[in-house]
């Protein structure tokens, strides 16, 4: 039994390495040296080249080298009944986290304005936004939404979160399902995205979605590129309805030369880097997976299918 590693062949040595150390003996190709395909039982992947997957007759597992599992979905010959898993690593969690609670506490403390003032060489003292009057809406009480939200309550945000299944959560304010969205939007002075990408949520950041925040309302979107509607996004900021927004994640990666949000003065970007994935802290759960498979396990972190995450 073999594990195949299929990544951007700039990052095939760190893991390499990291998945090495775990294992000396690991049996493990780097794509496209497969080697007998037959042998391969499990594969690591991101972004992988469409329809190669349907070549491994003996599959048993899938994995994703990431918290996201849409770039495997969006394979349309994904081999039936194989398992996929995906990552869930603490401290990818607290990256993100941090992602959040930066861009916030950017946004509240007005640094962008700032920055402006520096440019023309101007004291000018601004007051800060107050935690207490900013209502932060999390869309995604996952595993990065719950961690997000507890950190910005510990520092007075007062944090509601929006998910498909009903949530009890200590301190949150918890939304669900469609019919709640609107109430949700309605008390969100920033929303923040932390949603899969799913068929029910792709382009979910939309016009009907802005024009539910109250006005002057701040936008966080580090899930993927393809929930939010960017020409949306623009009228929304040019009408002054929304105030700005901070974007990690783009429908077309790397951010195109001639895209408007590059020059837009109310936009934030940042080239997908909110939470990255550490070969060296996920190697052990990877590991144990291909482990957990070959003794005829389940693994872990199995995705529902039917649902997309
Ligand atoms: P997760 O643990 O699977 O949680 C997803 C959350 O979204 C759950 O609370 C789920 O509701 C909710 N949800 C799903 N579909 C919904 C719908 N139709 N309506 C309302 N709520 C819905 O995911 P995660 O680990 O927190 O990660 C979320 C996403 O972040 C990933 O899929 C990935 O795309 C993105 N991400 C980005 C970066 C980056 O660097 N920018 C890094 C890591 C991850 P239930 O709880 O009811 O199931
Ligand atoms: C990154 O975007 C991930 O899904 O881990």
């Amino acid at each position: 039994m073999a594990m195949l590693l299929m990544t951007p062949k700039s990052k095939s040595d760190s893991w390499v390495k990291h998945l090495r150390a775990q294992d000396p003996g690991l049996d493990l190709r780097v794509w496209p040296e497969t080697g007998q395909t037959d042998e391969i039982e499990f594969i690591l992947c991101w972004k992988h080249p469409l329809g190669e997957l349907k070549k491994y007759r003996n599959l048993k597992c899938i994995a994703s080298l990431g918290f996201g599992v849409d770039h495997i979905l969006r394979d349309p010959d994904v081999p039936p009944g194989v398992p996929i898993v995906r990552l869930v690593d603490a401290s990818m969690i607290h990256a993100m986290s941090e992602y959040i609670l930066t861009a916030i506490l950017h946004h509240t403390r007005q640094f962008d304005l700032f920055q402006q003032d520096k440019s023309r060489k101007m004291w000018q003292a601004r007051r800060p936004l107050h935690p207490q009057n900013v209502r932060v809406g999390i869309m995604g009480l996952g595993h990065l939404g719950v961690d997000a939200a507890q950190k910005l309550r510990l520092l007075g945000f007062p944090v509601s979160g929006w998910s498909r299944t009903l949530k009890h959560i200590e301190g949150l304010t918890a939304w669900t399902g469609p019919d709640a969205l609107e109430e949700f939007l309605s008390q969100a002075d920033v929303l923040v995205c932390l949603l899969p990408l799913t068929r029910e949520t792709q382009g979910i950041l939309n016009r009907r979605t802005f024009a539910r925040l109250p006005a002057g309302a701040y936008i966080i979107n580090a899930a993927r590129g393809e929930h939010l509607v960017e020409e949306d996004l623009l009228s929304a900021l040019d009408s002054g309805h929304l105030s700005g927004a901070c974007l990690d994640v783009f429908r077309e990666e790397p951010l195109p030369e001639s895209h408007p949000f590059w020059n837009h003065p109310r936009i934030t970007i940042t080239p997908h880097i909110a939470s990255l994935t550490d070969p060296r802290t996920v190697a052990p759960q990877l590991v144990e997976n291909y482990r957990r498979v070959r003794s005829g396990l389940a693994p872990l972190h199995v995705i529902n299918i039917e649902t997309g995450y």
